[in-house]
């Protein structure tokens, strides 16, 4: 009899065992077991509970932790639905599947799952595929075919022979059993003092239960070094499901004419019938610009770095401020995503200079042209700007941080 899958499992469901009561010697303790370490922004555990709470064939879940972690665990997992209780887990892995099949007793699945916590990346399509290989009398696991050569060392450190990889596999997890079956295997290999198998597929063959191999994935690793814990959070880093910390800033700047032959705009000088007052070279569009940089990491504004009363910046060309700010970004580790400029004045006209400022503001802030937009409205007569005794700039900046958003 074929367990099928999803509607039979609404009735007798099909149950899974996280193992997580591990110290996770390997990897290093100083940061707290494996488990609990973070990936793309959320504990190991959290990704892993995930996988099986969200997927539609799995009803009762067992999670077996350290009798040291229960705020650990908490912590990380989060509110769970009713469906997902936790065990203390034993001094081996062997012993803490043990402990959590005699937790599913009183639901009596028909088939269960066990799986290492610190296998992040498994997916439902191998849930899927594992499910679908038991049956009453065999287990399932996924494995992958070997694909390096393999050697056996001699004492002396050399090659003392070459293994043919033929039909070897490397087993990972979730193995499936019926649970009936496991659970009799379990009882009998802890009765019998057996207590180091290092995963279920090993019980099963010491009691001469049949495992169908499915295929599993490259993906579905176990954390076990230090490294797979920095490879797997970088793996993250990429995902949709995690949130950069992508934040804005805004900057708004007026500056009114005095006499004079021309205007300085977003780095471009406009022949004029006046000129813009001010201590440097009055240029609104980049003011602006500067305070919605320095906004994204709470640095201050443009008079923060530059007073006006210094007398260094008297008329300073203001692409200076611009360069400085993004270099604060930069030294925040902040990556400018885009600006956006409104100029706001009835005269001079902008369009004819939009590609040179955009140019300009490329080279200032080291991204691309499309990833500048300088607009420009007049303010339809009204108020100062409607006068012309000055003009006016609103600019936006997005700028990509390091990490995640805080919770
Ligand atoms: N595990 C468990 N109970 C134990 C030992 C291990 O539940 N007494 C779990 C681990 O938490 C892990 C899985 O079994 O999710 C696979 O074991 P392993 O990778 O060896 O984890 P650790 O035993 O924690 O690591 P190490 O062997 O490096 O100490
Ligand atoms: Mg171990």
């Amino acid at each position: 009899m074929a367990i099928e899958q999803p509607e039979s499992t609404a009735k007798r469901s099909i149950a899974a065992i996280i193992l997580a009561a591990g110290r996770g010697e390997r990897a290093g303790q100083t940061d707290g077991p494996k488990q609990y370490r973070r990936i793309g922004g959320r504990a190991v555990i959290a990704w892993t509970l995930d996988a099986f709470s969200s997927h539609p064939s799995i009803g009762p879940i067992v999670v077996a932790i350290h009798p040291d972690d229960d705020a650990l665990f908490s912590e990380a997992a989060g509110a769970l639905p009713d469906r997902v209780v936790t065990v203390k887990g034993g001094r081996t892995r062997q012993e803490s599947t043990w402990l959590a099949l005699q937790a599913l007793d009183s639901h009596q699945p028909e088939a269960v799952l066990i799986h290492d916590g610190v296998r992040p990346f498994v997916d439902a399509s191998m849930i899927d595929r594992v499910i679908a290989a038991i049956d009453e009398k065999h287990g399932a696991l996924p494995a992958l075919p070997v694909s390096d050569t393999l050697k056996r060392e001699a004492a002396d450190g050399t090659i003392a022979e070459t293994i043919s990889r033929s039909g070897l596999h490397a087993a990972q997890t979730p193995q499936g059993f019926p649970f009936d079956l496991i659970r009799e295997t379990h009882r009998r290999a802890f009765e019998a003092g057996r207590i180091d198998f290092t995963d279920d597929a090993a019980i099963a063959e010491w009691a001469d239960i049949p495992v169908r191999i499915v295929l599993g994935s490259p993906d579905n690793v176990k954390l076990t070094w230090a490294r797979d814990i920095f490879m797997a959070d970088q793996r993250l880093g990429g995902r949709s499901s995690s949130f950069p910390d992508v934040r804005t800033g805004n900057g708004y700047d007026v500056h009114s004419f005095e006499p004079g032959d021309h205007v300085t705009l977003c780095g471009v000088a406009i022949p004029h019938g006046k000129r813009l007052s001010g201590h440097s070279d009055a240029d609104v569009g980049l003011h602006a610009l500067t305070d919605a940089l320095l906004a994204t990491c709470g640095a201050g504004d443009i008079g923060t770095h530059f007073p006006p009363s210094d007398p260094q910046w008297k008329g300073a060309a203001s692409h200076i401020f611009v360069e400085h700010a993004a270099k604060i970004v930069r030294s925040n580790g902040g990556r400018i995503a885009n600006a956006d400029i409104t100029l706001i004045c009835e005269a001079p006209r902008v369009g004819p200079h939009r590609e040179a400022m955009t140019e300009a503001l490329s080279k200032m802030l080291g991204i691309t042209k499309n990833r500048i937009s300088i607009k420009a409205t007049t303010n339809e007569k009204l108020g100062f700007v409607g006068r012309e005794e000055g003009i006016a700039a609103i600019a936006t900046a997005s700028v990509v941080y390091p990490g995640e958003l805080p919770e």
